[in-house]
């Protein structure tokens, strides 16, 4: 597969932030961030469980230049974000959800909290002009936001002089994110900051490590649209963080269930804390752990509260609370607990074997793991939908390795793993047998299905 060529991009880039910023005193510098696919583990990173995820060569592009005063503009040259102008502060007001410059305030913001929390500092951060661009397919669950975050953040790094490395600043974007209102985990940032050429990155967090572990020239990793819009915003980001709430309570279900029964104190926050603890055991039968603890899947609200002695108001506050200080709305029908913990678990365990298997290079184990991984996705997790669940069903009987839904999933794309020999004819099966029904121009199948290869992190290209 050819690289692709960006130089031409670039050099547009740079001439239409001249004449959108005219000045001619001007310095100017571009910068990149790439989106990621994740090969497995989906919904794991914020229970503590490691995924397995490559930045890939797509991206958001930022030509900018600093300013001396605290004013940011914003503007992008797709004619479809409009532009955006704003001051820094040390509480910086989100816009309307949903709105793209949220995702540069995000940025702005926790680096600001960053500056003035952890150093102490009471200056404010200076402001910026810039023009961004970008080739990632949006609301396609490739991460275009979380890139956007990072790309921000690099300029803003660089432009203050804060000097911080690209671990700390994924650690510190993951929670910055949240300003956006999802309750995501620290994948998207790591991937975008810390993705290397050749390369799958196993991640762990708390704290935040990397793994680099070659992925095989003979391999090809090919994306698929959907076609189904997979926003973070209104009713995904609403099922998105009930996964996340679901999760809260289920392990503090699984910690007082222990507790009582062992008679021993076991102070686990998030799922995968178990690993470290003394039921460590636990976790070679899963199943039967699960099935010990719960009963039945479904549990609602107040049973919860009474399983774990608490009252309303504290198990509100404890687990229902939302980064912007709202509160979820508990579904009526109770939260599907059980089979959501079961998803977690298993999927935990694929992404350590995955691992191996890629290390193993042995490509056919980790495509039985990627279809496990989206069944577990689809049924327990409840995170599919019709047109995913067809396109792996399509991309199995053309001969793809694996196949899998990617990223939070609720439309979005899947990701493909194809042995590079046989990418044409794979794409040609996929066009024939899934978007020809809903596109017709050679143009749109590409946008819509595309190889890419494991890309570098952010960086200053310019
Ligand atoms: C989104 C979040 C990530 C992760 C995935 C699901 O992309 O931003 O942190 O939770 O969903 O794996």
């Amino acid at each position: 597969m050819r690289e692709r060529n960006n130089e031409k991009r670039y050099k547009n880039i740079i001439a239409d932030f001249k004449r959108s910023f005219p000045g001619s005193e001007k310095e100017v510098f571009l910068y990149r961030a790439p989106a990621r696919v994740n090969l497995i583990g989906e919904h794991t990173d914020y229970n503590n469980f490691p995924v397995l995820p490559l930045a890939i060569d797509r991206e958001i592009t930022i030509c900018a230049s600093p300013r001396k005063d605290n004013k940011v503009i914003l503007k992008n040259r797709n004619s479809c974000f409009a532009d955006r102008e704003f001051e820094v502060d040390f509480q910086i007001a989100p816009y309307p959800r949903g709105d793209w410059g949220n995702y540069s305030k995000a940025a702005f913001q926790a680096l600001q909290d960053y500056l003035r929390i952890q150093k102490g500092e009471k200056k404010l951060l200076s402001g910026m002009e810039a023009l961004i661009d970008g080739d990632i397919p949006a609301s396609s669950g490739l991460s275009s936001s979380s890139a956007l975050v990072v790309a921000s953040a690099v300029v803003i790094n660089d432009f203050n002089k804060l000097n911080l490395d690209k671990l700390s600043l994924a650690e510190l974007l993951a929670r910055g994110e949240k300003y956006v209102g999802t309750e995501g985990g620290g994948m998207d940032q790591a991937a975008s900051l810390c993705g290397k050429k050749r390369a799958a990155l196993k991640i762990d967090f708390f704290p935040l490590r990397i793994e680099y572990i070659p992925f095989p020239e003979d391999y090809t990793i090919v994306v698929s649209n959907s076609l189904v819009d997979a926003k973070k915003s209104a009713s995904a980001n609403s099922a998105y963080n009930q996964r996340v709430i679901e999760c809260r309570l289920g392990t503090a279900l699984v910690g007082r269930f222990l507790e009582d029964k062992y008679k021993v104190e076991c102070p686990i926050n998030l799922l995968g804390d178990l690993k470290k603890s003394k039921f460590s055991d636990l976790l070679k039968d899963t199943d039967k752990m699960l099935d010990e603890i719960f009963p039945r899947d479904d549990f609602r609200l107040g049973e919860t509260g009474s399983m774990l002695k608490m009252e309303q108001g504290e198990l509100r506050k404890r687990y229902l609370k939302l980064k912007g200080g709202s509160y979820f709305n508990s579904p009526p029908s109770g939260f599907k607990i059980k089979r959501r913990l079961r998803h977690v678990l298993g999927e935990g365990e694929r992404v350590e074997k995955s691992a191996q298997c890629l290390k193993n290079q042995d490509m056919e184990e980790l495509g039985h793991l990627m279809y496990q991984s989206h069944r577990s996705c689809a049924e327990d997790y409840e995170i599919s939908c019709p047109e995913l669940n067809q396109l792996v069903e399509i991309a199995r009987q053309n001969g793809a390795v694996g196949a899998r839904l990617t990223g939070a999933g609720f439309g979005g794309c899947t990701v493909n793993l194809v042995q590079s020999c046989r990418v044409e004819q794979f794409k040609r099966s996929m066009i024939d047998q899934f978007y020809r029904d809903y596109l017709k121009k050679e143009e749109d199948f590409s946008a819509c299905l595309f190889s890419c290869r494991p890309s570098s992190g952010a960086e200053r290209v310019v």
